[in-house]
C-alpha cells in the first residue's frame, strides 16, 4: 500500500504536485535542497503564483506535508518523485547535473520495492540508460527491487483550466509493474492516467509537445512582421482563423518564448537528433526566429524614435509570460542588451518579478520617450503610459 511519499525539487512542478499528492490523502515530504525555500515552505509562503499561501498552510497545518532538506526522509518513503531542473548548459547542451544529484540521493536511501518516478524532462532513453544503471550501482539493488517509471510534468504555470488534477498524465514504466504502481498512485489525484507503452515513448511525448509550440509561436511570430509590414492587425488575423472548426490551432505573436521548458525541450530533442544523426531542421529555424525576435523590437523601437542614442526607454514587464514572476530564459534580457547597446537609457517595470539583475521595477509613467510593452501582466493600467510612443510586442494593444 502506498502511504508515504517523497517529492523531490519544490519548485513550479514539485510543489503543486506534492500538495495535490498530499490533499489526495498521501503523508508527504517535500524534499528541496535550497534551505530558504525549505524554510518559507514551512511557514506557508508558497513563492509560486499557482500555489496560494492559504491552501499551502491548509496542508501544513493537516500534518501530512511537511517541506525538509533532509533526503534520508527517502528511506521511509514508497513513493519517490523527482521533479529538479533539466536547464541546458552554457553552450546549450542538456544539463543533467540536478537530476543526477537528485537520483544519487534518491539511490543512497532506497528501500526496497519503492518506486522511483522521473518527471523532469528529459532526453529519450536517459531514464532507461543512464538513471537505471546509477540507481542499481550506488543503491547494491538490482531492477527487480525496486520500481522505476517516468511520468512527463504538464504543468502550465497560472493556467486556470487546466491543473495538476484534470490534465491527463502520460505513465510509462521500466517494467509492467512499475507502470500499475504509477497508475495507482496517481489515480488517487489525477482524473485521467494515460499509459505509455514504454519509457522512451512518454520521454519523446513531452519533447514533441514543447517543440510543437515553439515551432508554432516562432512561426506566428515571423507571420507577425509580415502582417506589421502590410498594417494588417495579426490578432485579427487569428480570431478570424480560429472560427475554422478544425484543422488550426491558434498561437499569439510575442516577444519569444522563456522559462524552463519551451525554449529548453526542443534542444534536448536536438541534442539526441545530432547524437544519432537525425535531421533537427524545424527544431534549428524555430530556435533561430526565437532568438531573434527581441532584435527585432530593438530595430522597430530605432525605427519610431530615429535612433536610440540618449533616449529614455521603459520596458514593460520582463517576466517570460504574462502573470508570473519567473525570469528563468526571458526573451527580455536579450532586448534590454540590445536596447542598450543601441545606447539607449533602460528601465523596466515589473511588481511580479520586482528585483532582477541587479535592478528594481520601477513605476509606470509617461516619462519616457518610449515604452515597450514586452509582457503585458494582467495588473498593468497602461493608461499610466499616458501618449507615451509605445511599440507593443503581442501586436494590437
Ligand atoms: N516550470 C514548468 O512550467 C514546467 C512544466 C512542465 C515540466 N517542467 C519540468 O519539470 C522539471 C522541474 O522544473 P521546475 O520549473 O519545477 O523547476 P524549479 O526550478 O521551479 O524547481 C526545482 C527545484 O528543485 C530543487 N532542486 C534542485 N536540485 C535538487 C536536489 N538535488 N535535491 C533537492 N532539490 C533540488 C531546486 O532548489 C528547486 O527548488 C524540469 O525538468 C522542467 O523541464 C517544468
Amino acid at each position: 500500500m502506498i502511504n508515504k511519499i517523497v517529492v523531490i525539487g519544490q519548485g513550479y512542478v514539485g510543489l503543486p504536485l506534492a500538495v495535490a499528492a498530499c490533499e489526495s490523502g498521501y503523508q508527504v515530504n517535500g524534499v528541496d535542497n535550497n534551505i530558504q525555500k525549505v524554510m518559507a515552505l514551512n511557514l506557508g509562503i508558497s513563492g509560486i503564483e499557482d500555489l496560494s499561501n492559504s491552501k499551502l498552510k491548509k496542508v501544513l497545518s493537516s500534518g501530512r506535508y511537511i517541506a525538509t532538506n533532509q533526503v534520508d526522509v527517502i528511506k521511509e518513503s514508497d513513493v519517490i518523485l523527482v521533479c529538479v531542473p533539466t536547464p541546458l548548459t552554457k553552450d546549450h547542451k542538456p544539463d543533467l547535473t540536478y537530476l543526477l544529484n537528485a537520483i544519487e540521493s534518491v539511490a543512497h536511501n532506497l528501500k526496497q520495492g519503492a518506486l522511483i518516478i522521473i518527471e523532469s524532462t528529459v532526453e529519450p532513453g536517459t531514464t532507461r540508460s543512464i538513471v537505471l544503471p546509477m540507481i542499481e550501482k550506488i543503491s547494491g539493488l538490482p531492477s527487480d527491487k525496486f520500481l522505476l517509471a517516468f511520468s512527463p510534468e504538464r504543468i502550465d504555470p497560472t493556467n486556470e483550466n487546466w491543473s495538476v488534477k484534470n490534465t491527463p498524465k502520460l505513465v510509462a514504466g521500466l517494467t509492467n509493474s512499475a507502470q500499475q504502481k504509477a497508475i495507482e498512485f496517481y489515480s488517487k489525484f489525477i482524473d485521467t492516467i494515460v499509459p505509455c507503452e514504454s519509457l522512451e515513448i512518454a520521454e519523446t511525448a513531452k519533447l514533441l509537445e514543447n517543440t510543437f509550440r515553439l515551432v508554432n509561436i516562432s512561426f506566428v511570430n515571423e507571420l507577425a512582421i509580415f502582417c506589421q509590414k502590410l498594417d494588417i492587425d495579426i490578432n485579427q488575423v487569428i480570431k478570424a482563423a480560429s472560427t475554422k472548426p478544425y484543422g488550426f490551432m491558434p498561437f499569439y505573436p510575442s516577444i519569444g518564448v522563456g522559462g524552463h521548458c519551451i525554449p529548453v525541450d526542443p534542444l534536448y530533442l536536438a541534442s539526441k537528433a545530432r547524437e544519432i544523426g537525425a535531421p533537427t531542421r524545424f527544431i534549428d529555424l524555430a530556435d533561430q526566429i526565437n532568438q531573434e525576435r527581441p532584435d527585432y523590437f530593438v530595430g522597430r523601437a530605432e525605427e519610431k524614435l530615429g535612433g536610440l542614442k540618449g533616449k529614455k526607454v521603459l520596458v514593460v514587464g520582463v517576466s517570460y509570460k504574462p502573470n508570473v514572476a519567473d525570469v528563468r530564459e526571458t526573451p527580455v534580457e536579450a532586448l534590454i542588451l540590445g536596447l542598450k547597446q543601441k545606447g539607449a537609457q533602460v528601465v523596466w517595470h515589473d511588481d511580479l518579478a520586482k528585483e532582477w539583475n541587479g535592478d528594481k521595477s520601477v513605476p509606470l509613467s509617461s516619462d519616457f520617450d518610449l515604452a515597450i510593452i514586452a509582457t503585458p501582466h494582467d495588473y498593468l493600467d497602461l493608461t499610466r503610459l499616458g501618449n507615451a510612443p509605445i511599440v507593443n510586442t503581442r501586436g494590437s494593444i
